[in-house]
């Protein structure tokens, strides 16, 4: 008989700009620490010193655009990367992971939103990661008007090339990452990112634990 490996938990946060994705995840690994679980937090683009080249060089602006097809390859260039080199070794040693992003943000962003059939790319993640999803997605979910307030209001000093774009992309976006969730309801689950980051931080702990704390005890 094959023995399966077991493997911790993998959660991702995915969601438009300014949902709280970054803040949730940390305060998710938070409340699992205080209840004696130690998590590896990541983030996409990035994740892997190869990754987070490929983020830097993403992100810079100083790439003239070359369409949602180039940047699809090259978010899994570093997708790939980021799985092989931080993801699937802190999983095997029985580390929970939380990723700020993951490949919906590739359905979403270049797929929904850029236009790159959605069957597209799902070969090119299958012929790469085979099979390999989170366990669990928590989708922060946000009118665009607001989230992109809310990312304006960092006070970033220059807005990306990703944020940048008009309130019908972003809407798109959001219809994206809804229909990812409606597709795959077992794994996904849609958080109401509006409210303080307490109250939105407290509906993914109910998730999590339903969903995955009930079953490792
Ligand atoms: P980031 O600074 O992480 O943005 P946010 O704070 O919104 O998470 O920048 C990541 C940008 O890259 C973001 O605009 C989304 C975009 N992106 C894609 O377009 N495709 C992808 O596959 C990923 C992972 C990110």
């Amino acid at each position: 008989m094959t023995r399966v490996p077991q493997r911790a938990p993998f959660i991702t946060f995915e969601g438009g700009e300014g949902a709280g994705k970054t803040t949730q995840t940390r305060l998710l690994a938070d409340r699992l620490a205080a209840i004696g679980i130690a998590c590896v937090v990541t983030r996409e683009p990035g994740g892997s010193p190869f990754a987070e080249e490929v983020r830097a060089l993403l992100l810079s602006g100083h790439l003239p655009p070359r369409g949602p097809m180039a940047e699809a390859l090259l978010f899994l260039a570093a997708r790939v990367d980021h799985v092989a080199e931080t993801i699937m070794p802190a999983l095997e040693a029985g580390q929970w992971v939380i990723s700020d992003r993951f490949a919906d943000s590739t359905f979403a962003y270049q797929g929904a939103a850029g236009g790159v059939p959605r069957a597209t790319l799902a070969g090119l993640h299958h012929l790469v990661l085979g099979d390999f999803r989170p366990d669990l997605t928590l989708i922060l979910d946000l009118p665009p008007e607001i989230g992109l307030a809310r990312a304006g209001a960092r006070g970033q000093s220059a807005v990306d090339r990703f944020e940048s774009r008009e309130l019908a992309y972003h809407e798109a976006l959001r219809q994206g990452f809804l229909a990812i969730a409606a597709e795959e309801p077992q794994r996904c689950a849609v958080i109401e990112a509006s409210g303080s980051p307490e109250d939105v931080a407290a509906r993914a702990w109910r998730i999590v634990e339903a969903r995955l704390l009930s079953k490792v005890g």
